[in-house]
């Protein structure tokens, strides 16, 4: 594998996120506007919208869950950049790195020195079941939906499969669940922003409110053990191992490297951009790791000239906490089958040798799913600008990675983030 280098170097120089939640009444545009909005404010040197060249939207299925298909240039007219080139892309859950991928090749071969990129979904509109229907089209309809296979039921079969193999057990994935809700406590914008905790005390009062016996927890562990409290959606996957169904959008400011100065003292720059594809997952050798996410993050690496070591913070793809888990070992952080008691070992907390998804992750921050992939960068941004609050990681944050994935893993994309 030779991986060629950007034609020229490619920076962030702004970036905005919607709270992402349920928010009846909001469509799409409307949520790209608290994005844009908050985006304008956060290019420390300003910026005019009009020298915007072009706009890539990622978007998973605005068709089935509004009933809007064509959103790019709808959008883009929303925000007032009428008549610039705008295109939706799509990669389901990666949509939105698909598109900051195609954005940073456009600025790299020189076609646009200024793109927005940004990404976009509205998913609460449908009730439940339709939801479970629209994210399954993600998957291969014909051989694995027909089947009865769902999203939840896919991410339980690799947890029962990497079990297996590597004797962890359904405790491995609360302790993600349970970090990443300790995370997202911290996270202003995250659509679950209680931790563990809190949700048991909150319970507790809603009892006691309505006459009911008051529930006797210990611990969190016990809490997440139990069922009621806890409810199994596909075994080992319970209600708090799962992301949950989510509005939001996020966007990001790109420039050419050479003109980054002249938006803020403080850029991004994008130093590695992997991507792979893969069929779907009953046609894989493996069910307990994605292979297209290792090729991803082995050209990221390989273009960016660093290793896994170097990464200072991760927002990862943990659409179920079992992905999070496989996700650590993907990108080298952990070798095959020590991901899970890594986690449990505390590793991957603000404080460990890892820190992963120090925003909630998708767990708790929410997954809206076109919208995810540059919501995770938005993290990135703040951590290695040192701006992320109270969740700010300690000492030289200077490299950050985020690892999306599309699907079961038929599309993967891992991004590269340096703070000079
Ligand atoms: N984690 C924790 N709590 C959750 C949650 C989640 N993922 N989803 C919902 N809840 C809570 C709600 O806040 C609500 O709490 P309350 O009773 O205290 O008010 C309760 O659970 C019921 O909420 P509801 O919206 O009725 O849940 P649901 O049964 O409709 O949906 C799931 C739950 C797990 C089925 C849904 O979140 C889901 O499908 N998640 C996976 C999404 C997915 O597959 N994405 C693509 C991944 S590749």
């Amino acid at each position: 594998m030779s991986v060629k280098k950007l034609g020229r170097g490619v920076a962030v120089v702004g970036a905005g996120m919607s709270k992402f939640g349920a928010f009846p009444g909001k469509s799409s545009r409307d949520l790209f506007v608290d994005a844009f909005q908050e985006l304008r404010a956060s290019v420390d040197k300003g910026f005019n919208p009009k020298d915007i060249e072009a706009f890539y939207l990622g978007n998973f299925s605005a068709d089935l869950f509004e009933g809007q298909a064509h959103l790019a240039p709808i959008v883009a007219n929303w925000i007032g950049l009428s008549p610039i080139p705008a295109v939706r892309l799509e990669g389901a859950c990666a949509s939105s790195s698909v598109a900051l991928r195609d954005a940073i090749l456009a600025i790299a071969s020189g076609a646009y020195d200024m793109v927005l990129v940004g990404g976009v979904e509205k998913m609460t509109d449908l009730p439940i079941a339709k939801v479970t229907d629209t994210l399954a089209t993600a998957a291969d309809v014909t051989y694995e939906v027909a089947a009865g296979y769902t999203f939840p039921g896919f991410y339980a079969s690799m947890a029962v499969a990497y079990m297996d193999k590597y004797g962890a057990t359904p405790e491995t994935f609360m302790k993600v669940g349970f970090k990443n809700h300790e995370n997202g406590a911290l996270n202003e914008k995250a659509q679950f922003g209680a931790r563990i905790a809190d949700v048991m005390e909150s319970k507790k009062r809603r009892a006691e409110k309505k006459g009911r016996p008051i529930p006797t927890w210990e611990s969190e562990m016990d809490f997440l053990k139990d069922n009621r409290a806890n409810p199994m959606i596909a075994w080992p996957m319970r209600l708090f191992d799962c992301s949950p169904v989510s509005d939001g959008a996020a966007t990001l400011l790109l420039v050419s490297e050479d003109i980054a100065t002249q938006f803020t003292d403080d850029p991004l720059y994008i130093i590695g951009s992997g991507a792979a594809s893969d069929g779907a997952l009953h046609s894989r050798q493996t069910i307990t790791s994605i292979p297209a996410a290792k090729i991803a993050a082995a050209k990221a690496y390989e273009m960016a000239g660093v290793t896994a070591d170097d990464i200072k913070v991760a927002e990862v793809h943990d659409c179920f906490t079992v992905a999070e888990v496989m996700a650590s070992e993907d990108l080298g952080f952990f070798a095959p089958g020590k991901g899970g008691a890594a986690a449990e070992a505390g590793e991957t907390a603000r404080d460990g040798s890892h820190p992963i998804n120090t925003s909630g992750g998708l767990k708790s921050k929410g997954h809206p799913v076109g919208a995810s992939g540059v919501g995770q960068v938005l993290e990135i941004w703040k951590q290695l600008r040192g701006v992320a609050g109270e969740r700010q990681l300690s000492g030289d944050i200077n490299l950050g990675l985020t690892h999306n994935v599309g699907g079961t893993g038929q599309t993967c994309l891992v991004h590269i983030f340096e703070r000079r």
